[in-house]
């Protein structure tokens, strides 16, 4: 009840703020110039009124920041933040543009918590204008000329509409969502989420940039295998140009919508219920649905529905049995015996001669990480591994083709409603095993029962 009175109390607040901010210059500002600068608790506001830039705090806590936050809604929601590292201690902050022509957020003392930071820029010429999209600009002033630097290419935890969140290889630009360290922490936390070109394209979130999430690969319509199985009828839009080595994803919707990097590193989809008054989440990426990144080590598999969730492949052990059984799967898998081809080629014949190897067929798989990418028709896929004794596991995908894997299979997870076929490289004394061994476990499930 309290919150409810002191938010609609903090509206009517508000309301009266901004109408008197109206009265007074007739129109809201959205543009810091050189003469114009904006001190708390003074905003901008953008032309049509959805996002305002400006000064808050969050609750039980006196520091202040400079954000942009949706203006038309009753529940302070902040989409960035300027000095997200270094928060103002008093309500003394200034947002202006420095004699060096970048944005600066300044504290009653005049020192610089925050710069765009970006050099030679011409002195007494740049503004910064907030856009109805959400983005702020800072530009040469002038006939809407290019931008110098924008907020959505300096992105904080969330991913809102028309922002793009990829690489451009060329360019050396990397646009990616970072996590805050705490719900009213908007200082950096430990996560990321971006979209990767690597072979084939992937979302990726990293935990203090080591890889603790992949989505699949993007394969022109979908992320394969993958959660985010609804990319493309909800408004997404993904570009992966490897002409141009543009990887960018990007969303639009007729609802108010954005998307959010947690604090735990999970991507949250944040909808606005006009009837509640509030964000409805829903989790996009979740360790109920996803295994982390490679927990279960090389040539091990990760299957939530199991007790451990952890198990090798067929053909491979434990590498450290103790560390295994104790849970920690991080150092996986060996192959008990040896590819045939190896074999050959050990004892200096050519592959394929003699005995050759096998596929075991895994349904409904996320994909290894880094494949390997042939443009080669489905059917030739197998003969193509096969040919090669680098080759451990194959997989075909209409829109991308072949896919190699070599060396340690990692991150490989088993799904019961989504996934592709995985093949996975075996000698065929392996693959015969199944069959002639049942004999021989249901004689020691017996012996392990009495
Ligand atoms: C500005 O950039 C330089 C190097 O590019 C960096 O060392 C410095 O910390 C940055 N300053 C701010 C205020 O971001
Ligand atoms: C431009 O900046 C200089 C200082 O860098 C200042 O003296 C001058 O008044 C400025 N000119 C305008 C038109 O604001
Ligand atoms: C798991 O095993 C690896 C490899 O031996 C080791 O580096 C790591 O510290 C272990 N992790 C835990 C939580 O015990
Ligand atoms: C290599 O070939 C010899 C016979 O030429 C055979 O006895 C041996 O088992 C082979 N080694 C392997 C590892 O297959
Ligand atoms: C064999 O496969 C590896 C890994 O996919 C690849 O790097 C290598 O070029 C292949 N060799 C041949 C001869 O195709």
């Amino acid at each position: 009840m309290e919150s409810v009175i002191s938010d609609s109390v903090l509206l009517a607040f508000e309301i009266l703020l901004l109408s008197c901010f109206y009265l007074q210059f007739g129109t809201a500002l959205d543009t810091v110039t050189p003469s114009e600068s904006i001190k708390d608790p003074e905003f901008l506001i953008s032309q049509g009124g959805v996002f305002r830039l400006g000064f808050f705090s969050f609750a039980n806590s006196t520091n202040r920041y400079v954000g942009t936050l949706y203006n038309q809604i009753p529940v302070q929601t902040v989409v960035w933040v300027a000095n997200r590292n270094k928060p103002l201690k008093d309500s003394s902050g200034i947002l202006n543009i420095s004699d060096d022509g970048n944005l600066v957020v300044l504290n009653g003392k005049a020192e610089i918590l925050w710069s765009s930071n970006i050099t030679n820029l011409v002195p007494n010429a740049t503004t910064a204008h907030l856009l109805d999209s959400g983005n702020l600009v800072l530009s040469n002033g002038e006939d809407g000329a290019s931008s110098l630097w924008e907020s959505f290419k300096d992105a904080s935890n969330a991913f809102i509409e028309t922002m793009k969140i990829g690489t451009d290889v060329q360019r050396g630009l990397k646009v990616e969502l970072k996590s805050w360290k705490s719900i009213d922490d908007p200082s950096d936390g430990s996560f990321s989420f971006g979209f990767e070109p690597f072979n084939i394209p992937e979302l990726v979130i990293r935990n203090n940039n080591k890889l603790y999430f992949r989505s699949g690969p993007w394969n022109g319509n979908i992320f394969i295998a993958t959660i985010m199985k609804t990319v493309y009828i909800d408004g997404f839009h993904v570009v992966a140009d490897n002409q141009r080595q543009v990887y960018y994803i990007t969303h639009e919707y007729s609802r108010l919508k954005y998307y959010e990097l947690d604090s735990q590193g999970k991507l949250v989809e944040r909808t606005w219920d006009v009837g509640k008054g509030d964000w409805i989440n829903m989790y996009f990426t979740s360790q109920t649905e996803s295994c982390v990144y490679g927990q279960c080590g090389a040539f091990g598999m990760c299957d939530l529905t199991k007790q451990p969730i952890c198990s090798c492949l067929k053909g491979f052990k434990p590498r450290n049995i103790e560390e295994w059984s104790r849970g920690n799967w991080s150092s996986g898998c060996f192959r008990t015996t040896p590819l045939q081809c190896q074999r050959d080629k050990n004892n200096g014949s050519e592959a394929g001669q003699g005995d050759v190897d096998g596929f075991l067929k895994l349904k409904m798989m996320k994909v290894p990480a880094f494949p390997d990418l042939s443009s080669i028709n489905n059917g030739e896929c197998k003969d193509q591994c096969l040919k090669n004794c680098s080759c451990v596991a194959y997989a075909y995908d209409a829109g991308i083709g072949c896919m190699f894997w070599s060396g340690d299979l990692i991150d490989m997870q088993k799904f019961s409603t989504r996934g592709v076929d995985l093949y996975i490289r075996l000698p065929s004394s392996e693959l015969d095993k199944g069959k002639s061994n049942k004999v021989i476990v249901i004689t020691a499930a017996i012996v392990g029962n009495v």
